[in-house]
């Protein structure tokens, strides 16, 4: 489509409705943890970058390659430079989104992970969840209006086909920067009407919104946080089956994906 010919610039409307009829090209997945993001590393074969994208002294790892059309890049929030262990939360899922899209332009993100399920909401161990919300449950304000701005409620680019393809579970994600749940996060978490928590996926969505890049959210469940198990050991109990159940539905929708516009999702 050929620019206005006053002069002026497409509007942010127009550019995305544009973009949603072009094939996906470039898709960034954002995954915290390492052990989260090898097996599609492996999968895809994806090399990670000698001459980081990435400002110098970032511990950012981006790993990347093609699969059918599709240029992926994977971008992990490396370890803590003092502690040693992944960069989880929301501080480096959004520093990573907002890199991300500053270097790449990606047409879609992809935030995949892992999550605590609540099985009176349906949950099992083991299942992926596509989300269909996120919102924040450890940003309390109790003004108004910065209460609503400390939830960051916020819907989900929405792919109706994907889900219905791959039949995977919807739900919506709470995200907060804590493993457990203090009861505060309890009350805001029913509040949210969440299925599933996680440390990272408001966060990216915050960074990707403010930039209009769609987004999507796949969730395996690794504890019930409703359950009896206490949540550490049943996360490093199911860890290693539930990532090798995120890499196949991961290798799934990027499939389905393949060749297709954003509007077909
Ligand atoms: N990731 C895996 N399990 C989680 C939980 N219970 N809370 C937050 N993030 C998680």
């Amino acid at each position: 489509m050929a620019p206005p010919e006053d002069g002026t610039e497409f509007t942010e409307e127009v550019k995305a409705a544009e973009a949603e009829k072009k094939p996906i090209s470039t898709i960034v997945f954002v995954i915290a943890m390492q052990s989260e993001a090898l097996p599609l590393v492996n999968r895809f074969q994806l090399t990670e970058d000698p001459d980081s994208l990435f400002p110098k002294g970032c511990p950012w790892v981006r790993y990347h390659g093609t699969y059918e059309d599709l240029h992926i890049n994977l971008i992990w929030p490396g370890k803590d430079p003092v502690w040693g262990v992944d960069n989880v939360g929301t501080i480096s899922a959004s520093l990573v989104t907002y890199a991300s899209i500053q270097a790449l332009k990606p047409d879609l993100i992809v935030n995949a992970g892992t999550c605590g399920g609540f099985k009176a909401k349906g949950a099992c161990i083991r299942d992926v969840f596509l989300v269909s919300e996120v919102a924040f449950h450890d940003r309390r304000i109790p003004i108004p209006v910065f209460d609503q701005y400390g939830v960051g409620a916020r819907r989900t680019c929405s792919t109706p086909n994907l889900l219905q393809k791959l039949n995977l579970k919807s739900g919506k994600l709470s995200t907060g920067d804590s493993l457990d749940m203090s009861p505060q996060d309890e009350a805001s978490i029913i509040a949210n009407d969440a299925t599933i928590k996680d440390m990272e996926g408001a966060a990216v969505a915050y960074a990707a919104g403010l930039f209009s890049v769609p987004t999507i959210f796949v969730k395996a469940v690794t504890d019930l946080v409703d359950g009896d198990k206490p949540t550490t050991e049943e996360f490093i109990e199911n860890l290693g089956a539930v990532t090798a159940a995120l890499d196949q539905t991961l290798a799934n929708i990027m499939d389905f994906i393949s060749g297709k516009c954003l509007s077909e999702l």
